[in-house]
């Protein structure tokens, strides 16, 4: 059982502050100089507390708020995408999921918690920059959490480490490939995908969707979905009512969904 080190408490306006309890003062990001142990660790969830100029409440360590409240260095894939992915790809306990490159640990972080203990989660990645932010979510999550995957982290291009995937796994029930070259990294590791399995390309331009498409049907994947998931956010109008909120109608990637059927 993971002891509750880690603890998030929101600011009014709803940012969130992910904070490890130990003992001593340190510095914390956006919050100031302070003893996190001595501060919050008697604050209770709901509880507010003073901290600086800031109001703080402490809440539970679920998933939004370990993913609001994360380290960044790459671009992260959001719940929007992660969501459709996940369930798309049927991911649940048991599943052997590869994902490459871990970037950020943004994915990651959504794999670990719906594969649970009885998942097999491998990541590659070859920036070690990246992976050290990523590894540290991940190290965070897996201390909040009951329960978290038997993960690996391999270094490197995954087209290069294909032997090193096989000493954990020799076939994947999942393959999630956010790199910015997808057709050599389908060619590689597309023999690892199980009967049944799914492979998912994460492309933020056209042009690698359009790669990836050709490349999974020469790996004998069929596309099962390509496409754009579109997410417009309501809000409550000053004049009474709700209506969809100004803003930008962004993008994030346009997300192929390929099958291994035979
Ligand atoms: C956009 S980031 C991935 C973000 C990640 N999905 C997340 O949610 O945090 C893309 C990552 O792919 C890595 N990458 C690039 N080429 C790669 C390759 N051949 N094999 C594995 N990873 C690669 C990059 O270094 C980068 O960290």
């Amino acid at each position: 059982m993971n002891q509750a080190q880690w603890s998030v408490f929101v600011e009014a306006e709803g940012k969130v502050h992910v904070i490890e309890l130990i003992s001593g003062v340190r510095k914390i990001k956006g919050l100031g100089v302070l003893d996190a142990l001595e501060t919050l660790s008697k604050i209770n969830y709901g509880e507010e507390v003073l901290v600086g100029q800031k109001v703080l409440t402490r809440v539970p360590l679920r998933l939004p708020e370990m993913s609001k409240g994360m380290l960044r260095r790459a671009q992260t894939i959001s719940a929007k995408d992660a969501g459709f992915i996940t369930s798309r790809m049927g991911i649940g306990p048991n599943d052997r999921i590869l994902e490459a490159g871990i970037g950020s640990g943004g994915l990651s972080m959504y794999l670990a918690r719906i594969l649970g203990n009885s998942g097999i989660h491998v990541t590659v990645e070859p920036r070690s920059e990246h992976a050290d932010v990523a590894l540290e979510n991940m190290r965070r999550a897996k201390e909040s959490w009951s329960e978290f995957p038997n993960h690996h982290h391999i270094e490197g291009a995954v087209e290069e480490v294909v032997e090193q995937i096989r000493d954990f796994s020799e076939e994947f029930d999942g393959i999630i490939l956010d790199l910015p070259e997808h057709p050599s990294a389908i060619n590689a590791v597309s023999p690892l995908l199980s009967v049944g399995g799914r492979l998912v390309c994460y492309c933020p331009v056209t042009s690698q969707l359009e790669a990836a498409w050709i490349a999974c049907e020469q790996a004998g994947l069929e596309i099962e979905w390509a496409g754009e998931l579109i997410e417009r956010q309501w809000g409550k109008a000053s004049k009474g009512g709700v209506r969809p909120v100004n803003g930008p109608f962004g993008h994030t990637a346009f997300l192929l969904l390929a099958y291994r059927r035979s």
